[in-house]
């Protein structure tokens, strides 16, 4: 992937960040999935009163790329942080590993934003390794 992508990415995780619903929490998420065929989805978290039904922002994207019929993915950028603080890396939660496993082999790639301008990259292996899949 190139820089000129990977920043692209980041920046629409953070446009997709100005869309969280997160008034319980406060901790607003964004997601940029970035599918084989270049289209991009974008995601933000969802939070409910009842907040076991509260929804990821890696997810939100997830599903909406494969509700329209998406199933080879490229990567994922993420960019979180509480409203008002500074951003710092943002790691998908198990929950969310797991369910990328689900589509996405090894190398899938997952850019974590701290900023506009700084982010780190690991591969879904490494973040999730000896997943379960049947
Ligand atoms: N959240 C995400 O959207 N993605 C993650 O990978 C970590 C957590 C959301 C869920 C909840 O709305 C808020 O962040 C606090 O956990």
């Amino acid at each position: 992937m190139t820089r000129e992508t990977e920043e692209m990415l980041v920046r629409q995780a953070y446009e997709a960040q100005e869309r969280a619903y997160a008034p319980y929490s406060h901790f607003m998420v964004g997601a940029a999935l970035l599918a084989e065929n270049d289209r991009i989805y974008r995601g933000c978290n969802i939070e409910n009163a009842a907040y076991s039904v509260s929804n990821c922002a890696e997810r939100t994207a997830f599903f909406k790329a494969i509700s329209e019929g998406e199933r080879d993915f490229t990567a994922i950028a993420i960019a979180g942080n509480r409203e008002g603080n500074p951003g710092d890396y943002c790691p998908p939660c198990g929950v969310c590993r797991q369910m990328m496993t689900e589509f996405c082999g090894k190398d899938f790639i997952i850019l974590m934003a701290k900023s506009r301008t700084e982010w780190k990259i690991c591969t879904l292996g490494e973040l999730l390794p000896e997943s379960f899949s049947l």
